[in-house]
């Protein structure tokens, strides 16, 4: 093949002219025609088919197949192959310490395979080449687009896709994969509900009819503890309830001629003159706990948020929108004392708010 060069030669060809021409002799003259004069352009393999060339073929097809792994399994532990719950130390499956570098590591993984086997395929396969460009402006002729094509069709030529079914292979299974990690990550995140399957946890924590209610040295919570006006940090009253992050509660004794206007459905949740509300705050879990006897306040010292328990602990200051959840409350008698137990669970997820919320 040879082009003459000149003066943008490819210029002076007729559509006629420019149609006849290899895809190779189309992509040297359109770039002559643009002002880019090719000074170098070698095979990296003249003979097509050596044992070299295959050999950096499998190579470049291994380091797809690898990105294309890292992806499958990417998208594996994702879905569930590894557990992501947090769990208390020595208690229940640790293994949830992986799931985030593993699922970061994977994804780094396959994203570097990839660009790493597209830079190999151009270093090691694609022409060497070298040009020098002058700029030139103004639209294209038909020439000039025939010339393009043909510059298109050469470099297709150039990467070979045609013989190399097994980079092609690879490289599309890499790249496929990949694909599909962000629409997992998308879709999936939006399929697995926290209201559904283990995700359901979300909305219960470990008090239960009849539950002792506890302090944090495991001692009974009676109705003769607290002074009016006074607050205690009480647990369910089950090995590790003091542990559990969701149980913190605020048991509350009113001051005298206090009220708490309840919500519907929740009149008979107070015992006497206690009420107990969750201890964790609706806007981001910090825990509430700094009761203004005064005012009748609960305050959160994260973000200042302000709940009015006589209101039924509900938002009056700050970034909170939800009232804290309300535990109702019962008593026992044990050897002729009463002691708090928990009447149920709270009727509604504790702690910060989340899409899907009843
Ligand atoms: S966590 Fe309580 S106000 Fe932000």
């Amino acid at each position: 093949m040879s082009v003459t060069h000149g003066a943008h030669p490819g210029e002076s060809l007729s559509a006629e002219e420019a149609a006849q021409l290899s895809p190779e002799e189309a992509m040297i003259a359109g770039a002559e025609a643009d002002g880019i004069y090719i000074v170098h352009r070698r095979e990296r393999f003249p003979i097509a088919g050596t044992k070299a060339e295959k050999r950096a073929e499998r190579t470049i097809a291994a380091v797809f197949m690898v990105g294309f792994l890292a992806a499958v399994a990417f998208i594996v532990v994702f879905c569930g192959a590894v557990p992501f719950e947090w769990q208390l130390p020595g208690v229940g499956n640790q293994n949830y310490r992986f799931f985030t570098p593993l699922i970061g590591g994977l994804l780094g993984l396959s994203l570097a395979c990839v660009g790493i086997g597209v830079i190999l395929w151009a270093k090691w396969l694609l022409p060497e080449e070298e040009a020098v460009q002058d700029r030139h402006d103004g639209a294209s002729d038909l020439t000039e687009q025939i010339l393009v094509a043909g510059t298109l069709v050469s470099g297709y030529q150039d990467l070979g896709l045609a013989r190399r079914s097994m980079l092609k292979t690879t490289l599309g299974l890499a790249g496929g994969a990949l694909g599909l990690v962000p629409l997992v990550a998308l879709v999936g995140a939006m399929i697995k509900k926290p209201n559904r399957g283990e995700g359901q946890s979300l909305f219960h924590t470990p008090f239960e009819p009849g539950m002792p209610i506890v302090y944090a040295d495991g001692r009974r919570v009676g109705p003769g503890d607290l002074l009016p006006g006074g607050i205690a940090t009480v647990f369910p009253g089950i090995p590790g309830g003091v542990k559990d992050p969701d149980a913190p509660t605020l048991l509350i004794r009113l001051k005298p001629g206090e009220t708490v206007k309840a919500r519907k459905g929740q009149e008979n949740y107070h015992w006497g003159d206690y009420v107990a509300f969750s201890k964790i705050c609706t806007h981001a879990g910090c825990p509430a706990s700094l009761y203004e006897q005064k005012t009748g306040r609960l305050l959160c010292p994260c973000h200042q948020s302000q709940f009015d328990v006589l209101q039924d602990a509900k938002p009056v200051f700050g970034p909170a929108t939800r009232s804290l959840p309300k535990l109702p409350l019962d008593v026992e008698m044990v050897d002729g004392r009463q002691y708090f137990v928990a009447k149920g669970d709270y009727p509604e997820a504790i702690g910060p708010s989340f899409w899907e919320r009843p």
